[in-house]
């Protein structure tokens, strides 16, 4: 018995010294025991010096133990320096077998100090979980590394408590959208999408490259999409089909040979993708994009088919390519064929500008007309159309409203199908670190949300359904722009505020 307890002890005094010692630690950062040293460096005091050759892959790290199974909000920065020899600085959370990364420094020069940055929401669920800065170099270069300054916020739970469901806000007037992607269909972006929208947009998965990518055995891949599709209509959120027809993100067997199996292609697409969804996607984009830019008003007045996007004006136009400006109308018309229950949408964006807008306005109203005259009765073939709604800080919401005018007109449904208004000055798209706005963007970003919902609430008659492009700016497609109604947190941007109430919020903002 007393050999027993010995050998127990043994054990847990081994580890002890084996283990983590926070005891020497800087805010709660600490190394392996026997690697590193508390010193006064380069007129810094309070300065990790861990001697890389001896130190396991991570050099130094703080633990997270206690926010174990809860998801938190991450604020990290640190001035960290390598001696001898140049190499990454990586930060990362230790989590089960996944390491996401905090903040990220290829090649950092030796010999300097590096002032490091980052923020991220995770929920740790390892049993010693913790954040660190890793190296896997050591053998070969023996790093001496300083670490000054280093300091982590923990927000635990951070997600304002429920605001007033943006769906109840507008439940008189249109219905309120967003994306569905892999990272929506759970957690705390899922209780969002549920909360405040009615209406979902696949953002990727019912693309031609993702459901067709390859013609190889003819094997269409259904899975993640019929996963959004049942899970949205479960939990009584409708689905539009987004989209059948684009030049972008379409697998190119699709469009090579010959101009007849191209059409071939699109047909038989279009409507094994309509029979296969059939009963579930009230309406489809079945065309998008297809109207050029930097149209002038002269190139309005004649045939909308020489405003068509080609591949003398962008770099890619496959589908202008091999059938001409026709591959549109045949659209909609294999798309009718293939399900008459569905509502079918003409997509694009920059409608803003007038003369695209004009383009597109001649284009349906030509095939709108041509299709009654030729069947007879009053439906038209294309329903509805839908105006992206990329917009950015230099948006004019007069020249929207121009626009609304211009496409009442049409007599068919108006969606605005992919709202976001991008803040990047660089109109660059970023990623989910770089995620800072300024409290006057965030209120100019607001205004112009604020007056455009007050715009689409004067159309209310003919838009049918307001659909934003991205919950959250860290997931958004334009993260560096910022453009969403809620920060990377998940908090309420002043954009959502403004779009509660766009007069109360114009009025406290008045210019
Ligand atoms: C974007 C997605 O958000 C990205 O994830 C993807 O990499 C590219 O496509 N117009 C459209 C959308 O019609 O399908 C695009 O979505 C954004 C522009």
């Amino acid at each position: 018995m007393k050999k027993f307890v010995l050998i127990v002890t043994i054990i847990m005094l081994a580890f002890t010294t084996c283990g983590n010692d926070p005891e020497e630690n800087v805010n709660g950062f600490y190394g392996n025991p026997g690697t590193y040293e508390i010193v006064s460096y380069d007129g810094k005091s309070n300065v990790i010096k861990v001697n890389g050759a001896k130190t396991e892959w991570e050099v130094v790290k703080y633990s997270l133990l206690e926010y174990k199974g809860k998801e938190i909000a991450i604020i990290f920065s640190a001035d960290v320096r390598r001696e001898g020899a140049a190499g990454d600085l990586s930060w990362h959370v230790n989590n089960e077998g996944t390491y996401p990364t905090i903040s990220y420094l290829p090649n950092a020069g030796a010999d300097v100090w590096h002032h490091m940055t980052g923020k991220l929401i995770v929920t740790p669920a390892n049993d010693n979980p913790s954040i660190f800065l890793s190296t896997w170099e050591n053998n070969t270069k023996n790093t001496v590394y300083y670490i000054a300054n280093p300091s982590i916020t923990i927000e635990v739970d951070s997600i304002n408590p429920a605001l007033t469901p943006l769906q109840s806000v507008y439940k008189d007037n249109f219905l309120i959208g967003n994306i569905i992607n892999e990272t929506y269909m759970t957690g705390r972006h899922f209780e969002r999408l549920k909360h405040h929208y009615n209406v979902v947009t696949p953002e990727n998965d019912m693309k031609p490259s993702l459901l067709a990518p390859s013609k190889k055995g003819g094997a269409y891949q259904w899975a993640a999409a019929d996963a959004m599709v049942e899970k949205m209509l479960a939990n009584g959120m409708q689905v539009q089909g987004h989209v059948l027809v684009w030049h972008f993100q379409t697998p190119g067997w699709m469009i090579d040979g010959t101009k007849e199996e191209a059409e071939a292609n699109l047909k038989n697409h279009i409507n094994t993708v309509l029979k296969h969804f059939k009963g579930k996607i009230n309406s489809w984009d079945v065309v998008n994009e297809a109207m050029r830019d930097n149209l002038s008003p002269a190139d309005t007045e004649g045939n909308w088919r020489n405003c068509v996007r080609s591949n003398q004006s962008d770099w890619e136009a496959p589908w202008f390519d091999k059938i001409g400006p026709e591959y549109i109308e045949l659209a909609f018309l294999a798309a009718r064929e293939a399900d008459p229950d569905v509502t079918l949408y003409y997509n694009d964006y920059g409608l803003d500008n007038p003369n695209k807008a004009k383009a597109v306005r001649n284009m349906i109203a030509d095939i709108n007309e041509r299709y009654i005259n030729e069947k007879g009765g009053t439906r038209k073939l294309i329903e509805g159309i839908g105006m992206q709604g990329h917009y950015n800080r230099w948006l004019n919401v007069e020249n929207v409203r121009c626009t609304l005018e211009l496409f009442k007109t049409l007599g068919i449904e108006i969606a605005i199908t992919e709202l976001d208004i991008s803040f990047s000055n660089t109109g660059v798209q970023g990623n989910r670190n770089d995620t800072v706005m300024s409290e006057n963007d965030e209120i100019e970003q607001a205004k112009l949300y604020a007056k455009l919902f007050k715009l689409f609430r004067e159309y209310s008659d003919v838009i049918v359904r307001v659909s934003m492009w991205g919950i959250d700016d860290a997931s958004s497609w334009l993260s560096a722009g910022n453009p969403c109604l809620f920060d990377w947190r998940l908090n309420a941007k002043k954009a959502f505020y403004a779009i509660s109430d766009p007069d109360g919020f114009l009025e406290e903002y008045k210019e």
